[in-house]
């Protein structure tokens, strides 16, 4: 695991960024794996102002997101639809056919994780970001979740809901559920760069870098993936012992 420790949120974006520039000047059919939530906006906007500098192509681009709330409709201010298009895609010229986000507000839910799955399995994800939530979760792979896990539905943990509060007018109005990726799935890309900044997630860096491998803490399992970057700034990092 290699641990970048950067001064703030644009250097850590910066950073994060030249890696995505790197591998889609190399491979233009690259395959992405995103997530959201405010980790990669700096991220996003880097990108975008790739494709309007000239610098980056992303119509052989495939991209898939990790997680979708349940039952919240895709027009949804607060979807991950909504976001990804709003921080992402509406500023890229990626092909909608090629953007891929589970659907959480689907009729028959399990068939739509086994769909995203067999779909997933079809590509090999060449770099995926991921943030990480204060819990320790990577995607809504919450504490306890098993590590053999592929696409899935998950109730959130109370934490997670009251972190993501801050996006919706209320606590009732935070979904309860989700899909996701499965930790199983999510080590299968080639390569990972998560991304923290802030105290609030000093805690789970620190075990996710220097605990045990655990279920408990979900992050934990990167420590077995053999190309991970962690890009923190230093609140993130202010735990670590080394
Ligand atoms: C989002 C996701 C989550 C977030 C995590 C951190 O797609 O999968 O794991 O990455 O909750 O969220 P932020 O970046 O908002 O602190």
């Amino acid at each position: 695991m290699k641990v970048i420790i950067v001064k703030d949120y644009q250097k850590m974006s910066n950073e994060a960024y030249n890696f995505i520039e790197e591998l889609l000047k190399e491979k233009k059919d690259a395959v992405l794996g995103l997530a959201t939530g405010s980790s990669p906006i700096g991220l996003y906007k880097l990108m975008v102002k790739g494709y309007e500098d000239g610098v980056i192509d992303y119509s052989k681009v495939k991209t898939f997101n990790l997680d979708e709330y349940l039952d919240l409709p895709k027009e949804h201010k607060q979807s991950y639809y909504s976001f990804m298009h709003e921080n992402l895609f509406k500023g890229i010229n990626v092909l909608k056919e090629n953007i891929n986000i589970p659907k959480g507000d689907g009729i028959d839910h399990l068939q739509d994780c086994k769909m995203y799955e067999e779909l997933l399995n079809k590509h090999i994800i060449d770099i995926q970001i991921l943030g990480i939530g204060s819990n320790g979760h990577i995607g809504f792979n919450e504490p306890g979740t098993s590590f053999d896990t592929t696409t899935h539905l998950v109730k959130l943990k109370e934490k997670t809901r009251l972190d993501n509060q801050r996006f919706f007018e209320s606590i009732d109005e935070v979904p309860t559920h989700a899909i996701t990726m499965g930790i199983k799935s999510i080590m299968k890309s080639k390569k990972i760069i998560l991304l923290a900044t802030g105290k609030n997630k000093a805690e789970a860096i620190k075990n996710m870098i220097e605990g045990p491998v655990d279920e408990n803490v979900p992050a934990s399992i990167l420590q077995k993936h053999d190309d991970v970057v962690v890009i923190i700034d230093e609140q993130a990092a202010s735990l670590l012992k080394k």
